[in-house]
């Protein structure tokens, strides 16, 4: 497992920088003030004003730092530590005093021993996770007694479809893959001109009944859960953006879910 992980770690590190860079994070207009949070979690996930919230996998940290504007305590984790530090360097720049941590999620033991009010993870995470009943575990462990959990995530069931098919949805992944899976791909999701190096990647599929079960295994009471139509990035050449910034399925005659969240309370 850890040559997998070592190998997701070298491409995160270098893909960061890309990202960080990139139009479509758009650090600039975040460093002037704008939030980079969807108000689909905003809405979910409630005032978040002198709480303590844990960000699991949290990259560079916008949405991290998009939390502590609104006057949460935060705590970001990620493995990446080119992202720790980005994380780090914008909390500086913006006088605000996140904690960030690099650090596995599946090593945190001894480096955090808190829990918190709010456990938050968002946008493109489970599938680098081997492990999803010690995921949940994880989430479990650092939340509060009567702590809430909310995670927006891409949908497993989407995943089964060929990325490069052009013009409609075509079955290529099974839905029960136990994984990894390996891709193997030059370029990231911000940027198709930059060719990278760390060209590997292994993913693991999760499905739905899975994430559910595994929170319900480790004591979490589910409040509510929600499919959506829409997903935050192109995930295939046949989806528009629209007005909202949202991507959907142009043909809606044949949509999906593209995403879903689950907001449970320990
Ligand atoms: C798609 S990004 C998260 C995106 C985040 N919502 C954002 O927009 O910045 C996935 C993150 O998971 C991190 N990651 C992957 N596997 C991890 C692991 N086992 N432990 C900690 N972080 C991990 C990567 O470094 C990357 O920053």
């Amino acid at each position: 497992m850890k040559e997998f992980m070592d190998k997701n770690l070298a491409r995160w590190n270098e893909t960061t920088e890309i990202h960080a860079n990139s139009e479509e994070y758009d650090i600039e207009s975040f460093l002037k003030g704008r939030n980079s949070l969807y108000s689909l979690e905003l809405e979910e996930v409630g005032d978040v004003k002198n709480k303590s919230l844990l960000h699991l996998q949290c990259q560079f940290g916008m949405d991290t730092l998009s939390w502590a504007r609104l006057g949460a305590t935060v705590t970001g984790v990620d493995f990446s530590d080119v992202a720790i530090k980005r994380a780090q360097s914008l909390n500086e720049k913006l006088g605000l005093s996140a904690r960030f941590i690099c650090s596995n999620i599946y090593g945190l033991d001894g480096k955090l021993d808190e829990q918190f009010d709010i456990v938050f993870t968002s946008y493109g995470i489970l599938t680098w996770l081997p492990d999803i009943e010690k995921w949940a575990e994880i989430v479990a462990k650092y939340l509060k007694p009567g702590g809430l959990f909310f995670i927006v995530e891409f949908h497993p069931f989407a995943m089964v479809f060929d990325d490069e098919s052009k013009t409609k949805l075509r079955y290529r992944y099974s839905y029960f893959d136990k994984g990894p899976l390996h891709f193997a791909s030059e370029y990231t999701y911000t940027d198709q001109e930059k060719l990278i190096e760390n060209v590997d990647a292994y993913e693991w599929q999760h499905t739905f009944s899975d994430i559910l079960t595994a929170l319900i295994d480790n004591g979490l009471t589910i409040l509510n859960v929600k499919e959506y139509p829409f997903t935050t990035f192109q995930q295939f050449p046949f989806v528009e953006k629209c007005e909202d910034g949202l991507w959907r399925i142009k043909d809606n005659k044949y949509e999906i879910p593209l995403m879903f969240s689950i907001k449970a309370k320990k």
